[in-house]
């Protein structure tokens, strides 16, 4: 985002951002449960993606501000079939790209009941509201893992694609927080070279990350983009259920690592009033993201905030 457009957000929303000396974190920007957002922008449209809620299989929201004021397109399904590999009302965690010949592709997870566990799926439309078609297989389950879940679409420079997401170890069923946190599974964070299509895996998918003591259970909720030359991975750590979840990054020279942990998390509890931020979507310019944090641990209830993005070299700073 430009400084211009960085001051207008800074005059337009003082009055209700957390830390007005530093005001760089909005919201909440949708008031209802809206976990794990993703991010679209287009010309005129900026839309929001989320996790299922009760029929709705994946949640859309749309701003025609730059991503200022939102509103919740209730009882618009953007996945209303979710394909014939899965089952709706566990569907979590989208991403859109635009593909770029008019095409629309929507990354999702899903459980499948043929494998037991959650896969992850691609979807195509020429509309960003959708309806979205899904494919009719997964893209991959990961099922001795614990399934493949937390999808995002990538474009390297060159122009080759590819996803990130997350093998969902932590739905093994350790003990502890998240069924993990004596770290008995791993819970590495996948990168997927894809066809020019977005659609269609190729070659092997290569771990990227994985979770240390440090993380608690699990690392999750991947999103990848390019930033001046240096390859940006943001993820959440610890338990989304827990004061512990954040929005942490590890950055890389080249798009298969090695990727370096910041050494501090972007966003934790406490930071601009904030509680359990996390399943940040950052846009691929890497000025602005949206995310979620928790507002009511029982029943669990996550609003999406958005914040600009500041950047010193590597270092980011909401
Ligand atoms: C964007 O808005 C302009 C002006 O209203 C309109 O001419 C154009 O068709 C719109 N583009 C899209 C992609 O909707
Ligand atoms: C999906 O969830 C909705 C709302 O909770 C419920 O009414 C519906 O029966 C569920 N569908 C299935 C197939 O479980
Ligand atoms: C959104 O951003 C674009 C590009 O920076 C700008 O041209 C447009 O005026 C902005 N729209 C609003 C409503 O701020
Ligand atoms: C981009 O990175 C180069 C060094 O790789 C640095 O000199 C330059 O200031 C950076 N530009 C921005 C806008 O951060
Ligand atoms: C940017 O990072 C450098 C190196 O860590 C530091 O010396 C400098 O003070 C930082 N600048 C700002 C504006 O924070």
């Amino acid at each position: 985002m430009s400084l211009r457009n960085r001051l207008l957000y800074l005059t337009a929303l003082c009055g209700i951002c957390f830390s007005c000396a530093n005001a760089t974190v909005y919201g909440p920007v949708i008031s209802a449960d809206f976990p794990d957002p993703a991010i679209l922008v287009t010309s005129n449209v900026t839309y929001a993606y989320a996790t299922n809620s009760g029929n709705i299989n994946i949640q859309v929201a749309t701003s025609y501000d730059n991503g200022t004021t939102w509103t919740l397109l209730n009882g618009v399904d953007a996945l209303p079939d979710v394909g014939p590999w899965a089952t709706v009302n566990l569907t979590w965690a989208p991403d859109v790209i635009d593909r770029g010949d008019g095409t629309f592709v929507m990354y999702y997870a899903a459980e499948s009941p043929s494998q037991n566990t959650h896969c992850v799926g691609a979807a195509t439309s020429a509309n960003p509201l959708g309806p979205y078609t899904p494919q009719t297989q997964p893209i991959a389950c990961q099922t001795a893992g614990g399934g493949a879940i937390d999808p995002a679409g990538f474009q390297d420079v060159d122009g080759q694609r590819y996803i990130v997401y997350k093998v969902d170890g932590s739905s093994l069923g350790g003990g502890g927080s998240c069924g993990n946190a004596n770290g008995e599974y791993s819970t590495p964070i996948m990168l997927q070279m894809m066809e020019a299509d977005a659609l269609t895996p190729t070659g092997d998918p290569v771990q990227i990350l994985d979770r240390t003591s440090q993380d608690g259970p699990l690392i999750e909720a991947p999103v990848l983009i390019l930033h001046n030359g240096t390859y940006v991975l943001t993820y959440s750590s610890n338990c989304y259920n827990t004061v512990l979840y954040d929005i942490a990054y590890a950055t890389a020279p080249s798009v298969s690592g090695p990727y370096t942990r910041a050494s501090s998390p972007l966003l934790v509890t406490g930071d601009d009033g904030l509680t359990a931020p996390g399943g940040a979507t950052p846009t691929p310019d890497g000025t602005f993201m949206v995310f979620h944090a928790t507002v009511n641990f029982s029943p669990l209830t996550r609003y999406m905030y958005t914040a600009t993005i500041s950047w010193n070299g590597t270092t980011m700073s909401v």
